[in-house]
């Protein structure tokens, strides 16, 4: 059978099938064009056919890959953390804002991966970057990742603040769970293989959320941003969040696709002595 036929015949998307042919042979896809018809021999065949069944009933191709690209970073990724997403990428861009405008400190709660960390680090190497994670796994993952792209990050073991106390940070950014226990949304894509400790915050999808805006303050310099992600429709209840616990300049940001996806606020209160 050739690269070619194989990729034609295999029930599911082109694209996928040469990404997971390509990372299967160790070759790039512009190989698989130049060696369109050449045979390839039978054990590879069986393992790249088994690997898009395993495809065509749910897995994600990023954990059948290992990596999902974020950022200009390649992530590695494993079944112990969120697969990284594209809109994500709009909290980064945010987070760059702060840096630049002299944060110097710089937190990101639920790590996973580290994608939001690694990518700060990458862009503005001189940023002290901790990263916190509840998941051990997650934090494995995120320090492999750290030692590939040589990028020191500090990673720490705990639930949100409390891994980092006596702590004050110029800068916090998460993209914490923020989907509702029953939400139909966990059985759609790659979520249903993915943690659900990386997804599911409680009955409202907002326990998360809550938690870290109540201990926010108590870990902020004056002047600091605290930057959430959040889901399309929650931007109002995370406004009103910030807002009722003194953070000022609230507002939203959305994403390519026009969604309500991060909210922010600075916290002020600090520089009036509250
Ligand atoms: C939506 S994932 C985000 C991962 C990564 N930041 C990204 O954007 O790809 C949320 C992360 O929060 C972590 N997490 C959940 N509860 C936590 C807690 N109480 N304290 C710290 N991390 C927590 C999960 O383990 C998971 O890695």
């Amino acid at each position: 059978m050739t690269p070619r036929k194989l990729i034609q015949q295999v029930g599911i998307e082109r694209s996928e099938a040469e990404l997971l042919l390509a990372h299967l042979l160790e070759v790039d896809r512009g190989w698989l064009i130049a060696h369109a018809d050449e045979p390839l021999d039978d054990h590879r065949v069986g393992m790249f056919l088994t690997q898009a069944e395993v495809r065509a009933k749910g897995e994600p191709l990023a954990y059948l890959l290992g990596y999902r690209d974020f950022w200009t970073l390649r992530l590695a990724v494993s079944r112990d953390v969120l697969i990284p997403r594209r809109e994500t990428e709009h909290l980064v861009e945010w987070a760059l804002e702060c840096i630049d405008a002299g944060a110097q400190t710089a937190l990101d709660l639920g790590t996973g991966s580290g994608a939001v960390a690694l990518a700060c680090k990458a862009e503005r190497p001189a940023i002290r970057m901790t990263g916190v994670d509840l998941s051990q796994q997650a934090l494995l993952c995120a320090k492999e990742n750290s030692r590939s792209l040589a990028l020191e990050v500090d990673w720490r073991h705990g639930n949100w603040f409390q891994a980092v106390p006596e702590t004050r940070w110029d800068l916090v950014v998460s993209n914490p769970p923020y989907i509702a226990a029953n939400d139909v949304h966990l059985t759609q894509g790659d979520l249903p293989a993915e943690p659900d400790t990386a997804l599911v915050a409680g009955n409202t999808g907002l326990e998360a959320i809550e938690q870290i805006i109540e201990q926010a303050p108590q870990a902020l310099n004056a002047a600091a941003w605290l930057l959430i992600e959040h889901g399309y429709d929650q931007a109002e209840a995370v406004t009103e969040l910030l807002r009722s616990t003194g953070f000022q300049h609230v507002h939203t940001r959305q994403d390519l696709s026009h969604q309500a996806r991060i909210t922010g606020g600075q916290w002020l209160n600090s520089l009036t002595g509250n």
